[in-house]
């Protein structure tokens, strides 16, 4: 009896480490942490097994893309009435590869037919950064950028033999490749019994992706596209990025310090004071909330910039607008009406919806300034507060 207890006592001091470290990751950067869990078996594919509706579940909200419009009305009308989504994740993992299943609420089921425009199905993407983020920079959430590359795993529910699965590399929307590197299993089945969709994607530890997930923690995204609602490409439900946790491993603690921030505490700024300032700073180059002077496409449009990125990203992209530069969306539908045509007689581009120019060896700096010497720390917390706000 007495041994039991001691050996249970020393098991649990055992376990404390981890516990607690568990407890401060989570508690660091709130809200955005799936702690993945360890297995010793083989995982089963089939999402109604056991040991899967056993493990726990984290909810990840879904915001609507509001920078990316497709020239299609009906599309947008309803993007316009786009409300957030929620989802549940569950990841395990064992020595040899990582699963990672998506559950989402979808009674409007939708399936593409081969070869039939203008019916659409419901799709699920994952990404996850090509190279691990050492430095605290993660990829932008819109498919990555220049910079970072991201790894994206998509399927999509198509009226056909072989299921709709592909794997891309890309830089920014409007960037991506199609890639046989990343090979994955995946699966994707309605469950009628829980009124949505269940999505599986098996991700082998070796490859491409071996150092991303390996690491203690790393950052992964989900896009949903609801297909009646005539969604794809750009027009979908993006989340923010979400950090993989996986309690044996060591994690990177820069990493977690630059992106504490705003969610370990919230941030000490006037919302109000933020929203004038963003008006008089910065809605010259982009649209946001009540504020839409500027055409579109002269910067990102930040309506709904809140709800897809971290505090700690925004606050980046006003400080260092370099560290990431957001892939330029359209430029080939601004042209300079005045202007000089080529010799195919087409006139140049409107350069004030150009967002970056190419410097040495194709490094690209952003057309925005940095807002490091104007703002002071004060009122850059304020404005990332508004910005935080814009969902
Ligand atoms: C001269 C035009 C201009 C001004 C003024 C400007 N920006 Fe930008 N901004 C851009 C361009 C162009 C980009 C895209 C290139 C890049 O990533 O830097 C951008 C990117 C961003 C992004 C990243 C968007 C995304 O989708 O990830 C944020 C956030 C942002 N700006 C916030 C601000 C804030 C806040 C201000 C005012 C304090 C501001 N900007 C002022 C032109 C501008």
């Amino acid at each position: 009896m007495h041994t039991k207890m001691t050996i249970l006592l020393f098991a649990s001091l055992l376990l404390l480490p981890s516990l607690l470290a568990a407890a401060s990751v989570k508690a660091q950067l709130r809200g955005h942490v799936i702690v993945a869990n360890s297995s010793d078996s083989a995982i089963s594919v089939l999402t109604r097994d056991t040991s899967w509706v056993n493990t726990t579940p984290t909810a990840i909200t879904l915001y609507p893309q509001r920078s990316i419009r497709l020239s299609d009305r009906q599309a947008n009308a309803a993007l316009d009435h786009a409300k957030p989504l929620v989802a549940e994740v569950k990841v395990r993992y064992n020595s040899s590869e990582l699963v990672v299943m998506v559950s989402w609420k979808d009674r409007s089921y939708s399936i593409a037919l081969e070869h039939r425009v203008a019916t659409f199905g419901d799709q699920i993407a994952l990404s996850l950064p090509l190279n691990y983020p050492k430095n605290g920079v993660v990829p932008h959430i819109g498919m990555g950028d220049s910079k970072h590359p991201v790894a994206l795993y998509l399927q999509k529910a198509v009226k056909q033999k072989n299921p709709f699965q592909q794997t891309y590399l890309a830089r920014g929307f409007g960037s991506l490749t199609q890639t046989k590197k990343l090979s994955a299993y995946m699966t994707m089945n309605y469950d009628k019994s829980f009124g949505g969709w269940r999505a599986l994607f098996k991700l082998p530890l070796t490859g491409k992706l071996k150092t991303v997930l390996n690491s203690g923690l790393f950052p992964i995204s989900f896009a949903l596209w609801n297909g009646k609602q005539h969604e794809r490409g750009g027009n979908k439900r993006i989340s923010s990025w979400h950090f993989i946790y996986r309690p044996e491993r060591e994690v990177n603690q820069r990493l977690v310090k630059k992106l504490s921030y705003g969610l370990a505490t919230p941030i000490l700024g006037d919302v109000k004071e933020g929203e004038k300032l963003v008006k008089t700073n910065c809605t010259f180059c982009h649209r946001i909330g009540p504020y839409l002077s500027t055409p579109e496409g002269v910067a990102p449009n930040l309506s709904g910039i809140g709800g897809v990125a971290l505090p700690a990203y925004l606050k980046e992209s006003i400080v260092t607008p370099d560290a990431i530069v957001v892939r330029n969306l359209h430029l080939n539908r601004h042209y300079q009406k005045g202007g000089e045509r080529d010799a195919h007689g087409a006139y140049p581009h409107n350069m004030r919806y150009k967002w970056y120019r190419k410097g040495k060896k194709g490094v690209l700096h952003s057309n925005m300034p940095s807002y490091q010497a104007i703002l002071t720390p004060e009122q850059l917390n304020s404005v990332v507060l508004y910005l935080q706000q814009q969902k």
